[in-house]
């Protein structure tokens, strides 16, 4: 009797570490490691494959359109909760974490904004004023609920010139002290959210001798910046490796949190807009991009003291933004999962490279 009972015991603590390892998703791989996020916009919950996928394979969202601008607070008194709530209510149910984004941007963010009643451009002070309104009601909502965020988004110039910030209407209106009132707003709103600079192309070395100086600067003034995004909109060429991850250290060097916060390696170009994958990948694009992920994977892997958290900007391909950027439907590949959800060769890649 004695032994029979053994034998069902063991057999079931075998099924069940089957019925585990079948459920093993990314994050699982770096739970030691950082957080593994996914951007999600409003509607995912409808595909029942994708809530599935995301409660798999990520531990953190960030809602891709939600909290912006635009969507949450789209007049001057009137903010719409709606989607960032939903989102933030998943988050809950499936013990996953949630990042803000984002605060301040020049885009995606209501003309009203910067104007009087009358059209003509609004003062600094009534700027600073709404900047303040506007950052302390949207993180106030969600207090406690969300781990960091995007305070400001994109300030940096590009360009080989030596000028640091981009001529936004921020900029103008108030100056460049506008990055740190945000910081210090946001901190005021929200004492234990982790705060961040998040912005593309943070691994060119032009953009990252700026980004240094940006970052220095607050860093100096006091402005409460607990971390620093890089964005990752990047594509099987481009950026090298050697670039990102002289980005990952430097950016670590002045104290501040690593994160890579919208990750997507298009199969293009970034200038190029070609349409050359209509109906499906061929299998050769889709192996170099997993072997591109999988070298990224891995120095990520080597970083993990320095990086927090790796964030797709969506959950399948199907979702991507680069279907539809820089062209219009166009089909673009970038992610780990396919059009269905299934994993692709790099997800395996990805696997591979750090087990
Ligand atoms: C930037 C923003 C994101 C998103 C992408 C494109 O990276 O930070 O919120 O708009 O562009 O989808």
């Amino acid at each position: 009797m004695k032994t029979l009972f053994m034998l069902i015991v063991s057999a079931c603590l075998i099924l069940s570490s089957f019925a585990s390892a079948e459920e093993k998703g990314l994050k699982d791989y770096f739970q030691n490691d950082f957080y593994l996020g996914v951007a999600l916009g409003q509607n995912f919950q409808e595909n029942e494959q994708v809530v599935t996928l995301v409660k798999q394979h990520f531990n953190i969202l960030t809602p891709e359109n939600a909290m912006k601008w635009q969507p949450i607070h789209p007049e001057p008194d009137r903010y719409d909760f709606k989607a960032a709530d939903a989102l933030v209510e998943f988050a809950q149910q499936n013990n996953l974490k949630v990042i803000g984004h984002c605060l301040t941007w020049h885009s995606q963010t209501p003309k009203w904004v910067f104007e009087n009643a009358d059209g003509t451009p609004v003062s600094r002070e009534e700027l600073l004023k709404r900047m303040q309104e506007h950052i302390t009601t949207v993180m106030t909502r969600y207090k406690g609920k969300i781990l960091g965020w995007d305070v400001v988004n994109e300030a940096i110039k590009d360009g080989d010139d030596e000028v640091v910030l981009r001529d936004s209407p921020y900029l103008k209106i108030i100056g460049d002290d506008y990055l740190e009132y945000s910081f210090r707003f946001a901190k005021a709103a929200d004492p234990s959210a982790e705060l961040y600079y998040n912005d593309y192309s943070m691994a060119d070395p032009k953009k990252r001798a700026k980004a240094l100086i940006l970052l220095k600067g607050l860093l100096d003034k006091g402005a409460p910046i607990d971390g620093v995004g890089m964005q990752g909109h990047w594509n099987i060429y481009d950026p090298p490796l050697e670039e990102i991850e002289k980005s990952i250290i430097a950016y670590h060097n002045l104290g501040l949190k690593v994160m890579i916060t919208e990750l997507d390696l298009s199969l293009y170009k970034f200038e190029d807009r070609s349409n050359l994958y209509p109906e499906s990948a061929p299998d050769s694009m889709l192996q170099v991009q997993a072997e591109h992920y999988a070298a990224i994977f891995a120095l990520f892997k080597k970083h993990s003291d320095k990086i927090t958290r790796v964030t797709f900007w969506g959950p399948t391909d199907r979702y991507s933004w680069l279907n539809n950027f820089p062209a219009r439907n166009r089909r673009n590949y970038p992610l780990l999962f396919d059009r269905e959800g299934a994993p692709k060769p790099a997800y395996d890649a990805v696997i591979k490279a750090v087990e």
